[in-house]
């Protein structure tokens, strides 16, 4: 390092100097408070609640500013898990309805001290939009992780419940500093064995650790689990040994852990068991599970993540499958729907299953793993993606019916609110595979709480806690991250085209992929469609007339190809390749356009990079450099897989201002 960077180095990175610059702490790198300062103020808390010592703890280690008083007021019940900081001459009063709101508002006194808040008039309240704050982890019970690019799982399961690793409580912390506050242990793909006694152990000792945090544990459950594990004739809901033997297993975990949250099921999905292997509904299914659950406060977040090869476009299926079922769902069941009606697309429209149930209580699925975003390769900061769908409106009670206002409870009144991601957290140093990736756990905790917030914000957040807050480094890196979404969507999947990766790992273009015999909902072409006339999927009225999922007046907006939004063009249309888009560019020309742009974006991105090598540690500097080059790499690898692949259709020049594909 040259003598100027060694001094800029010191100068910017001084508070990151205490701690590790692997990535492993996250965005939670406040520094050790003086003793001095430490002793001018005064933390003070009168209640021993674990929650609430966590949170005097956090404020004892960090806090340089004035005194704070901590209160449980158990009448503000209003509150929820929230809080309220107040402040005056006489120091900061924070105050909350249970103990995790305490430890909730000390995180947010540290991230405003942070962000060098006067802390002087201080009138905050805040109050989560949803109830379960949850994180589902795809981690098999070998420690392999599906969609996982973050290294092995977490948790390791051979070596529970006796060891304990330290980075059970560092996740826990983590989540709780964001309000995350619950998670699936295991894959929705769903071992029996989870459930038998000898993982209940292990569960337990995880949720021992965790619950100081405020966060409780679910499991995935798999429906055949009766069978599988104790040899009943099958699983048939309808049948009382059946519903005996759950009640039994339920009444066993409650036994040892108390506040268990209840089960997550994929069924009859993708070939996973379920009810209807056994003539009964998923209503049938997801209401045995729920019986069993009640006497313990327990829920079901039920998915509608189903699909079968038909003659029926995929992206309908849940909606013909769940619309008919509303209102025979217990009170602690919630449907849990993915973002999107295929399956976590760089773009999809919302799926139209949210607000069609108007007596179901409903819940969002995201994916904060990056399975079709470039695994922890890309840099894509999902925070705009997660608000596309939250803000998008369903019109299910007219105008102003966004997704989070449906699954928030302020529409359709729900018992229960709740809220889920994929997680993309595993054993790497710095947890997530891509330093980046970290900021959409992050993002996805920060809207699970405030669904207002805007990607800027939190990506302003993250960036001064997780780097630095020099405006020189945190401007332009705010714009990289807000930009690249859209730049992955433009190398990959521009204008509404979905779905022709490479078969099975999602990771690489295969818009020509075929399989002999394979299913055709698993083959690219059966999303593309192209021709020499064009390309795209035909949702319309005269096609698979999915659009009429779609409240007016968005199904004829979706409907017709003057008006369908043209990031969406192809998801709902076949448009002949010479179609005129809004800015003149034929519809051939705007693909190339776009794909060439998601290229020019990502060397954006690394220039970027490069010029803000002094405020960044070495090893971070170098690794995301790294990662950067991948990324420019498959942008140029998507780029010229697909044109070359759409022109064979086209049969049109690829323009030549635009940087073409080179042949080795
Ligand atoms: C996708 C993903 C699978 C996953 C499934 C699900 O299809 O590729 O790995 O199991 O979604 O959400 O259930």
């Amino acid at each position: 390092m040259s003598l100027k960077k060694r001094f800029l180095y010191l100068f910017f990175m001084l508070p990151s100097l205490v701690s590790a610059e692997d990535g492993s702490q996250l965005w939670l790198r406040y520094v050790p408070v003086e003793e001095h300062i430490a002793k001018q103020r005064q933390i003070s808390l009168a209640n021993n609640h674990e929650s609430a010592l966590l949170a005097k703890q956090e404020l004892n280690r960090y806090w340089r500013g004035t005194s704070i008083s901590m209160h449980l007021d158990k009448k503000a019940k209003a509150l929820k898990e929230g809080y309220q900081i107040k402040s005056d001459v006489s120091g900061i009063r924070l105050t909350a309805a249970e103990p995790i709101g305490l430890l909730y508002g000390a995180f947010h006194l540290l991230r405003l001290q942070g962000a060098k808040v006067n802390m002087q008039n201080l009138n905050i309240e805040e109050i989560p939009d949803y109830d379960i704050r949850i994180l589902n982890h795809w981690d098999n019970l070998d420690r392999t992780v599906e969609r996982g690019y973050a290294g092995y799982s977490l948790w390791r399961w051979d070596e529970l419940p006796n060891t304990l690793s330290p980075r059970y409580e560092q996740y826990a912390r983590a989540n709780a500093s964001i309000g995350i506050n619950a998670t699936v242990l295991n894959n929705v793909n769903a071992s029996p064995q989870i459930l038998t006694s000898n993982y209940i152990q292990k569960v337990k000792a995880l949720a021992d650790i965790f619950r100081k945090y405020g966060i409780k544990v679910y499991l995935s459950a798999n429906f055949s689990s009766p069978k599988v594990l104790d040899g009943l004739s099958d699983s048939d809901p309808s049948r009382k040994e059946v519903q005996d033997w759950w009640k039994t297993k339920v009444k066993e975990i409650y036994q040892h852990i108390p506040d268990f949250g209840g089960f997550l099921v994929k069924a009859n999905s993708e070939g996973q068991p379920g009810p209807q292997d056994h003539g009964r509904t998923h209503a049938d299914g997801a209401n045995m599970l729920a019986d069993a659950l009640k006497p313990y406060g327990g829920i079901v977040m039920w998915r509608a993540f189903v699909y079968n090869p038909s003659e029926q476009d995929r992206a309908k299926q849940a909606y013909q499958e769940f619309v008919p079922l509303d209102g025979q769902f217990r009170d602690n069941v919630i449907i849990q729907i993915k973002n999107g009606p295929i399956d976590f697309q760089p773009r999809e429209p919302f799926t139209p299953l949210f607000g069609a149930m108007k007596h179901t209580a409903q819940m969002i699925e995201f994916q904060i793993t990056q399975e079709y975003l470039g695994f922890s390769n890309h840099l894509a900061y999902l925070a705009p993606l997660f608000k596309e769908t939250l803000d998008s409106d369903t019109y299910a009670r007219g105008k102003g019916s966004t997704v989070a206002c449906i699954t928030d409870g302020s529409i359709f009144s729900a018992k229960r609110t709740a809220i889920s991601a994929v997680a993309n957290i595993g054993e790497d140093t710095n947890w997530t595979g891509h330093h980046f990736a970290q900021a959409n756990w992050y993002a996805f905790g920060r809207l699970a709480w405030n669904h207002q917030l805007s990607s800027e914000e939190i990506a302003d957040e993250w960036i001064s806690q997780t780097f630095t807050d020099n405006r020189d480094f945190a401007k332009p890196i705010r714009q990289m991250m807000m930009d690249s979404r859209e730049a992955v969507v433009d190398y990959m999947m521009p204008l509404g085209l979905h779905h022709i990766f490479a078969f099975g790992h999602h990771y690489g273009p295969e818009p020509w992929g075929d399989v002999e015999g394979g299913r055709p909902d698993w083959m690219p072409w059966y999303y593309h469609n192209a021709d020499t006339v064009g390309v795209g999927f035909d949702r319309t009225t005269t096609g698979s007339n999915a659009v009429s999922q779609y409240n007016e007046p968005l199904r004829s907006t979706f409907n017709s190809i003057e008006t369908c939004p043209e990031n969406l063009l192809l998801w709902f249309h076949h448009v002949p390749w010479t179609h005129r888009m809004k800015n003149g560019h034929s519809l051939w020309e705007e693909l190339c356009f776009h794909y060439d742009r998601g290229v020019q974006e990502v060397r954006q991105f690394q220039k970027t990079w490069d010029k803000l090598e002094q405020y960044v540690d070495e090893q971070r500097f170098s690794e995301i450099q790294s990662k950067l080059k991948v990324q420019a790499k498959d942008a140029v690898w998507w780029k010229d897989a697909c044109l070359l692949y759409f022109q064979t259709f086209s049969k049109t020049p690829i323009p030549y201002e635009l940087e073409r594909p080179i042949h080795e």
